[in-house]
């Protein structure tokens, strides 16, 4: 690919779908060049706020232009899978928002799709990029608290949006309330405590406090057991107020302590540390960037442009996006049974 800049086209316009619009358009080396919503409304507000972009209130006019490079869906999660396999089966470029799809179906046909094809195919998990959580990350594979047995990651935060058509609140369209938000947690499990192998199974409890609909729960925990003998808890609660976030993880020689926090998750104004002890002294670690997920979808827009031109690894791959899946499904399934599940991979 020549150096002129990537051009885009963008599948969802709501709450989230705005954001990384603007992502896109504050991106060096990407342009937005289309969007398309449902709604006549949102398709409106596009043009407003892009007079310059084509939209669109049909999604498949989008992607038979034969002009655009990557699109970026952020449709809500039970029309993942068909939108992405028409984005895939079109030829173009792939950036999903999470969950990659609601069954371990849904993400193999797409994965298999864009395998095929040769298509770069990348899961929203972009925490992965966040200059704290990444750097957590970083210390850890260096060494720093030796090797890594437990991990804690905790959510206090308000109550979800209801969504386009109120789909975040249908637990056929959102999939379950766990692959909303605490699938962002299993993916940092899973990534922090790779070096001890596979997650192998998971032991969950939750309850709801919304009246007539136990399946929408607020409150969710989780043991995540690893082959190496490591363990996970990862726990939300939605029945708080603003967005806290903390992760603690502890190792054979030493510990890290981070933790964020904001009026809620999208601001540009959070404050946030984090802390490490390396088995004889406590330090605060300077984060030299902001982090928030604002900041990272910036950074993940960023990446797909790199990955197109320069073939830098994907924060997150297709796979990955099919193992935060699968921890998901099998902590819902546990919820159900009230017994540990195994998380299937085959
Ligand atoms: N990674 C993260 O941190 C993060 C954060 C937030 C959300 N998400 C994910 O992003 C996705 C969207 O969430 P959201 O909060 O933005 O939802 P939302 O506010 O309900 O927006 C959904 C958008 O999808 C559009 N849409 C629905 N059906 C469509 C179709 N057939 N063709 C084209 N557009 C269609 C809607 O159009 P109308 O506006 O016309 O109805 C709306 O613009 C979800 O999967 C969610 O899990 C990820």
């Amino acid at each position: 690919m020549n150096d002129r800049p990537v051009r885009f086209g963008l599948i969802g316009f709501g709450a989230w779908g705005q954001h990384h619009a603007n992502a896109i358009q504050v991106t060096e080396g990407a342009e937005l060049h289309a969007v398309a919503a449902s709604s006549q409304k949102s398709a409106d507000l596009a043009k407003e706020i892009y007079p310059q972009v084509d939209v669109y209130t049909n999604y498949l006019e989008l992607i038979a232009r034969d002009d655009l490079d990557f699109i970026d869906v952020v449709v809500p999660s039970y029309l993942h899978h068909e939108v992405a396999t028409a984005v895939l089966r079109s030829n173009k470029h792939l950036l999903l928002e999470k969950p990659m799809g609601i069954s371990l179906a849904e993400c193999d046909e797409m994965i298999q799709v864009a395998e095929e094809r040769d298509l770069i195919f990348s899961v929203g998990h972009e925490l992965r990029l966040s200059s704290m959580w990444g750097k957590a990350k970083a210390m850890i594979d260096d060494g720093f608290i030796g090797d890594p047995l437990y991990a804690l990651v905790e959510l206090s935060r308000n109550p979800y949006r209801q969504g386009a058509n109120g789909w975040r609140y249908d637990i056929e369209r959102v999939g379950s309330w766990v692959l909303e938000e605490p699938i962002h947690f299993f993916d940092l499990a899973r990534w922090y405590l790779q070096g001890n192998g596979n997650p192998s199974s998971v032991y969950a409890s939750a309850n709801s406090r919304q009246p007539g609909h136990p399946e929408l729960q607020d409150n969710f925990s989780a043991i995540m057991h690893f082959e190496g003998g490591a363990y996970a808890v990862v726990s939300q609660t939605l029945a708080a107020f603003e967005h806290h976030q903390t992760i603690k993880i502890t190792g054979t020689k030493g510990a890290l302590w981070a933790s964020w926090s904001g009026a809620m998750d999208r601001t540009r104004h959070p404050t946030f540390s984090l802390r490490a002890f390396d088995g004889e002294k406590v330090e605060t670690v300077p984060i030299e960037k902001p982090t928030g997920e604002l900041f990272e979808l910036e950074d993940q827009i960023a990446r797909m442009v790199d990955t197109l031109r320069k073939g830098t690894p994907l924060h997150c791959t297709g796979r990955d996006g099919r193992w935060s899946v699968a921890m998901c499904l099998a902590a819902g399934a546990s919820i159900e049974s009230g017994k540990p599940e195994p998380i299937s991979v085959s």
